[in-house]
């Protein structure tokens, strides 16, 4: 049982269909900080480290920026690498097959927070 007090990563009011994802940071089991994000997709909540499969750099021009123009994938914007949003698969590009890395997430009234043991929020 965890003593830390629960954060949320987001309120899912910050986060709209297809639209801007909101930024947090992660720390790994090494205590190895990592950008990470959570975007709205067909009505779900989904997460990732914000590591390029390409080149472990993040995926937004701007911040938070991480959808196609059609809202459909997420894009890296350094060379142009496509990501599934509800898998983080790699669908095109120079990610060659090596998606984004997932992070499980729940919503509680209307807040989202870590659920992977993995990570832990920074904030
Ligand atoms: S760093 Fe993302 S496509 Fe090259």
């Amino acid at each position: 049982m965890s003593s830390h007090k629960r954060v949320a990563l987001a309120s899912t009011a910050d986060l709209n269909e297809g639209g801007k994802g909101v930024r947090f940071d992660v720390r790994n089991a090494a205590g190895v900080l990592i950008p990470a994000f959570v975007v709205c997709f067909d009505g779900q909540y989904f997460a990732y480290l914000n590591q390029c499969g390409h080149i472990a750099i993040q995926l937004d021009y701007m911040p938070g920026e991480f959808f196609s123009d059609d809202g459909r994938t997420l894009v890296c914007a350094t060379h142009g690498a496509e990501y599934a949003p509800d898998s983080g698969a790699c669908l095109g590009g120079p990610c060659y097959g090596v998606g984004l890395t997932p992070i499980e997430i729940v919503e509680e009234n209307q807040h989202l927070y870590l659920a992977n043991d993995n990570y832990t929020l920074v904030d």
